[in-house]
């Protein structure tokens, strides 16, 4: 929690703007579906175009008490994370989003592409309940800011919205 408040502050409006400008996108997109599927198909392909210096972003689904792989975009990752385990799982056990800066620094990353070298996971909720993580990797240290967090955090809460997660889960 301590590292997600001492993130810099950014007063980059550029970036407010860009997150305003994407949350909109991805509004359009969940217009006329809420299977859970291809809206995060369609979440991760927008986040892939949008987002520069990134290597790897899409979702793990909690299933059975685990993480599973869901629609990303990227190098093939690995399916299962426990629970408290990596950086995903991290953010389900503690229910918070990890900013971490360096990920050969976070103890338990998990090293799915070797190019990744910072990290932001945002847990997606429908109302109290955890149904999965937003992933983003980038090649570049420190990738991610508070401008960052709040842009996604506010992604993955319109997300949460537009799905009907009973669909899948
Ligand atoms: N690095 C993650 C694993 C997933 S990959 O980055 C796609 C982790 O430590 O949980």
């Amino acid at each position: 929690m301590d590292k997600i408040n001492n993130l810099p502050l950014s007063d980059n409006t550029d970036k407010k703007e860009f997150y305003k400008t994407l949350n909109g996108q991805l509004k359009s997109l969940l217009e006329n579906e809420t299977h859970p599927i291809p809206n995060l198909a369609n979440a991760s392909a927008l986040l892939n175009l949008a987002l520069a210096d990134i290597n790897w972003v899409g979702f793990y689904l909690l299933k059975n008490d685990e993480l599973l792989l869901g629609p990303f975009q990227g190098k093939p990752a690995c399916i299962h994370i426990p629970i408290g385990k990596g950086v995903c799982g991290t953010a389900v056990a503690s229910a918070q989003s990890q900013v971490v800066p360096d990920v050969h620094a976070f103890p338990g990353h998990i090293a799915c592409d070797s190019a990744s070298n910072s990290e932001i996971v945002i847990p997606i909720f429908a109302g109290n309940r955890i149904v999965g993580v937003l992933d983003i990797d980038s090649p570049e240290y420190n990738r991610f800011d508070r401008s960052d967090l709040d842009g996604l955090e506010e992604f993955t809460r319109i997300l949460a919205c537009g799905c009907n997660w009973d669909e899948i889960i």
